[in-house]
Order: C-alpha cells, then sequence, then structure tokens
C-alpha cells in the first residue's frame, strides 16, 4: 500500500489521532511517510493544535508557511464545512486540483496518509463530497469512527452510503476521544456485528499531548 485516506463517519472523531499513530508507527519501521491535511477549515496561523500543525510536529518540521503550504494547500479561517468555509474566503474548492495534487503526492513519496475533513459525506465543493474525493483518487480508506452514544447509527449509516458507491473501508477504526461512558468493547460488538465483514478495531483512550505514540500497531490494518 502506497496510500491511505483516512475518513470518519463525523468531525472530531479521531482522524487526525489515527493518522498520527500511524505515521509515528510507519515512520518507526523505517518507511518515509508523508501525512497531508489538504484541506483544512477553522484553520488559525500559529494554532498548535490545528490538524497541520500536529502533522507538522509529528514529522519534526516548523509550522512555518512554506511546509504548511505542502501539506495543507486548501486552508480557510471560517469553521465550516469546506465549501462554505471556502464560499466565506470567497473562493472555491477545485476538486480536480485537489485530487492532481494527493496523486502527485502519492507519486512522488514512498507512504502518503491523507486526511478527508468532517465526515465521508462533507461537501468540498458543488456535486463534491469527501467520498467523492476517495473515489477518485482509488486509494484505500479507513473509517474511524468514534465511541460514543450515537456511533452506531452515524458510522452504519456512513459505511451503507458509502456502499451505494461501491466504497468500502479496509477497516472501522473506533476511537475514544473523551473518556466515553459507552463501553468501548460493546461499541465494538455491535458494530462488528453489522458492518458486513469489514474489520472493526479499537483504539482506547490514550491521555496526553502525544497519546498517539502509545497507540497499539495500526499498521497491519494497511495490508
Ligand atoms: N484514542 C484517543 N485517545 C485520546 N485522545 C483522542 C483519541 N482519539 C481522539 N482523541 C482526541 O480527541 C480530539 C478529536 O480527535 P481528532 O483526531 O482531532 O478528530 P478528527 O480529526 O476526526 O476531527 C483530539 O483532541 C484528539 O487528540
Ligand atoms: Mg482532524
Amino acid at each position: 500500500v502506497k496510500a491511505l485516506f483516512i475518513t470518519g463517519a463525523g468531525t472530531g472523531v479521531g482522524k487526525t489521532f489515527v493518522a498520527a499513530a500511524l505515521a509515528h508507527q510507519l515512520s518507526a519501521r523505517g518507511k518515509k511517510v508523508v501525512a497531508l491535511k489538504p484541506v483544512a477549515t477553522g484553520f488559525r496561523a500559529g494554532d498548535p493544535d490545528s490538524d497541520p500543525a500536529i502533522f507538522l510536529r509529528a514529522a519534526g518540521l516548523a509550522p512555518g508557511e512554506k511546509n504548511l503550504a505542502r501539506i495543507s494547500p486548501w486552508r480557510y479561517a471560517e469553521p465550516l464545512s469546506p465549501d462554505q468555509a471556502a464560499r466565506h474566503a470567497g473562493k472555491t474548492i477545485a476538486p480536480k486540483a485537489l485530487v492532481e495534487y494527493c496523486r502527485a503526492a502519492i507519486r512522488e513519496n514512498q507512504m502518503t496518509l491523507i486526511e478527508g475533513i468532517g465526515g465521508a459525506f462533507t461537501p468540498l465543493a458543488e456535486n463534491f463530497l469527501v467520498a467523492d474525493w476517495i473515489k477518485a483518487l482509488r486509494a484505500p480508506f479507513l473509517l474511524v469512527t468514534g465511541s460514543y452514544l450515537g456511533t452506531l447509527t452515524h458510522t452504519l449509516a456512513t459505511l451503507e452510503a458509502l456502499g451505494r458507491r461501491k466504497l468500502a473501508p479496509k477497516a472501522i477504526v473506533v476511537s475514544q476521544p473523551l473518556e466515553a461512558p459507552v463501553p468501548l468493547r460493546e461499541t465494538l460488538a455491535s458494530l462488528t456485528a453489522e458492518a458486513g465483514g469489514v474489520p472493526v478495531f479499537p483504539l482506547p483512550h490514550l491521555a496526553g499531548n502525544d497519546g498517539f505514540a502509545k497507540a497499539p500497531d495500526l499498521t497491519h490494518l494497511l495490508k
């Protein structure tokens, strides 16, 4: 596998956390990995918690304009969906340019991780949702979801809707952004029973600034 797209059943579910964990683990195995966040909204320069800043820090790179532009060319200030955030900036995201940027990165790097934005059906432009982006890249992808009350319907509905586009994730990763009251193991069991054979993996809550570095092995998801 030369590339992996990371999408989610929603926002704030752990996509960046999973991508950072994977980048960390692949690097530790001697792979040259780049983690991209091509489209970022709610972006403020200097914010150490933005997804691009997290990816740059994990790669040991400074969050300067040049590095930011390389991993996150489409950055918008408004904390909205990308189509709306772009509109507020007087811009539109050109699907062709976005897909071509990703393809070039996949060609040039040993391993490219691409974090989407929002969930799998978040609009980027007219008639262009994250699912269309994944389809255009023909890259394998992970579906990340959270462990919270409501995750079963969000995750299974996403899986079903992806199926309508003939898209199936390599695996579902259930991350625990918070010490949730919903037991991770039961979420896992319910999803596994309904996911039609797609493997489901747990990622327990790992506290701390670099909690992702303590994640159990995820690299087997790439096989
Ligand atoms: N397994 C986990 N353990 C600890 N913190 C997590 C875990 N998964 C996600 N988080 C935290 O939850 C928040 C949302 O996760 P994030 O990866 O940014 O979601 P997304 O990229 O899907 O919006 C972040 O602060 C992240 O560090
Ligand atoms: Mg993110």
